[in-house]
């Protein structure tokens, strides 16, 4: 009998040490974090682009952890790091931990001109924009009062004399034509017009499933990028012939015509496309986004939209008729820009990132593998209550001096050594739109129930329509 119980407890155990080291074996030998892949390739994709980001991270941080939890999105196995900790973690580590990672779609459609199998580092385009030093305030502070001008007349050509408009119509092709001008030195009514349709599907491309068969959403967006390739494959010809000629170099597209590697060699034209596509589509979505749903939020709201216009109003009391706006102004749209920052909060105009893991690393007790993607996305802090107190509401007070929500827990560009390039490019030409705005109209939302569309790039569905009236 003692024979026999030494020998099952002998099996329970052997049986327990092949159960754990099989799991072992699986996980690689670590403690992954909870959560689960989801369904064989496609994993939890449908439920990430097709479901409320919120919702989505906010089900599985109550499921299996509010730290982090481990998912397969678009093809990758990811840990989703979450909430102020994980953003403080994240931004701090960057290429200490991780690398910038774009979903393969992205890869896709912002490199035609790679040939080989391994995509270069996506750090690529950032550096280019970054070290020239393009959107650093000295540069910006020149581009200021063509800005202004811009919003000026587009708002004159698309509004003047018009008792109902659209705005998110409005807000892509002031967009379009500020970043045109900005990076391509362009401004050419027709083809922005025809760039607009386009880059409208290649942000919706950028994250959807990689089935390039007619009627997919990724089809859509590969022949809409064929087509803005195209396009500025001419507009790079025309510049090259103009430099030729002595023309203007001082945009991003002359720079990257005239720029060498350390072995002297210039980028190919192709390559240059690819990068412009990358830069305009990055400042594209997100700018005109914000535009469109801070014009709903002050449209609901009348104290919100009076302080805003006495704030520009005053502003514009202290120029000459015709004087444009100057660096000075921009400081003085305090309130202005907490209204930009509370209509970021609530609708979000870039959900988040992806980063590549570049050694493994332990989070929150967590073992994170190499070569996993991990993913940060505002929606983890932005409409907590424990952060901001009732987060439905619009109230562009909470970003008052002294009331500043906690580190981390806002951070609608990103932070650290990635953050947004363009945050401050961003700043000036929302601004300059809302001064030009509210100095000429105010406006009544017609459909404050209106659906919005999209959520990793939301968008009403009838475009906001409003009532205008002209002061
Ligand atoms: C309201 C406007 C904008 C918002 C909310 C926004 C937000 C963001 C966020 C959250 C990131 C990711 C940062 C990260 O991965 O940690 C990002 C990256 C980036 N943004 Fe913006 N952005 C805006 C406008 C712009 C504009 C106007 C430009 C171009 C002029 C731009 C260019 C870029 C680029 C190139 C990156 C990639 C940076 C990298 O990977 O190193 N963005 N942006």
């Amino acid at each position: 009998m003692e024979i026999l119980a030494v020998a099952f407890s002998l099996t329970l155990i052997a049986l327990t040490f092949i159960f754990i080291t099989r799991r072992r074996a699986d996980d690689g030998g670590a403690k992954l974090p909870p959560g689960t892949f989801g369904w064989p390739i496609i994993g939890e994709t449908i439920e990430f682009l097709y479901g409320t980001p919120e919702k989505f991270v906010g089900d599985r941080m109550k499921k299996y952890s509010p730290e982090i939890f481990k998912t397969k999105i678009l093809g990758e196995k990811t840990a989703v790091i979450c909430g102020p900790n994980g953003h403080k973690f994240l931004f701090s580590n960057e290429q200490k931990y991780f690398t910038a990672f774009r979903p393969h779609p992205m890869q896709h459609l912002f490199r035609s001109y790679q040939t080989t199998a391994a995509p270069p580092p996506p750090a690529d385009l950032t550096k280019t924009i970054r070290q020239p030093g393009f959107l650093k305030p000295e540069a910006l502070a020149r581009y200021l009062s063509k800005m202004d001008s811009i919003a000026q007349q587009q708002l004159q050509a698309h509004w003047a004399g018009k008792n109902v408009a659209r705005v998110y119509p409005l807000a892509k092709t002031v967009t379009l034509t500020l970043a045109c001008q900005f990076f391509l030195g362009i401004n050419n009514p027709g083809r922005i017009a025809r760039l607009v349709k386009y880059f409208d599907d290649v942000t919706l491309g950028m994250h959807s499933i990689m089935v390039n068969l007619p009627g997919t959403v990724f089809y859509r967006a590969n022949k809409a990028a064929a087509e803005i390739r195209k396009e500025l494959l001419s507009v790079i010809q025309e510049k090259k012939r103009a430099m030729a000629d002595g023309g203007p170099m001082q945009d991003i597209l002359a720079h990257l015509i005239v720029v060498t590697d350390p072995s002297g060699k210039s980028m190919g034209e192709a390559e240059i496309a690819d990068k412009i596509m990358g830069l305009l589509t990055a400042g594209y979505s997100t700018v005109a986004t914000t535009i469109t749903f801070l014009m709903k939020y002050v449209g609901l709201n009348s104290e919100i939209y009076e302080k805003v216009r006495a704030e520009q109003m005053g502003i514009a009391a202290s120029k000459k008729p015709g004087e444009l706006l100057e660096w000075e102004d921009m400081a003085k749209m305090k309130y202005s820009w907490n209204v930009i920052c509370e209509t970021m909060r609530l609708v979000p105009p870039l959900q988040g990132t992806f980063r590549e893991v570049l050694t493994e690393f332990n989070y929150a007790g967590y073992t994170i593998p190499k070569g996993w993607k991990v993913y940060w996305t505002v929606s983890t802090t932005n409409t907590n209550p424990k952060y901001f107190k009732d987060p439905e509401k619009f109230n562009p007070s909470r970003y008052d001096e002294g009331e500043a929500p906690p580190p981390y827990t806002y951070v609608p560009f990103g932070g650290g050594p990635r953050m947004c390039p363009g945050k401050e490019y961003a700043r000036l030409a929302i601004l300059a739109f809302v001064h030009n705005v509210v100095k000429k109209y105010k406006w009544e939302v017609l459909d404050p129930n209106e659906k919005v569309e999209g959520d990793m790039m939301p968008e009403p569905q009838k475009g906001l329509p409003i009532r205008l009236f002209h002061h």
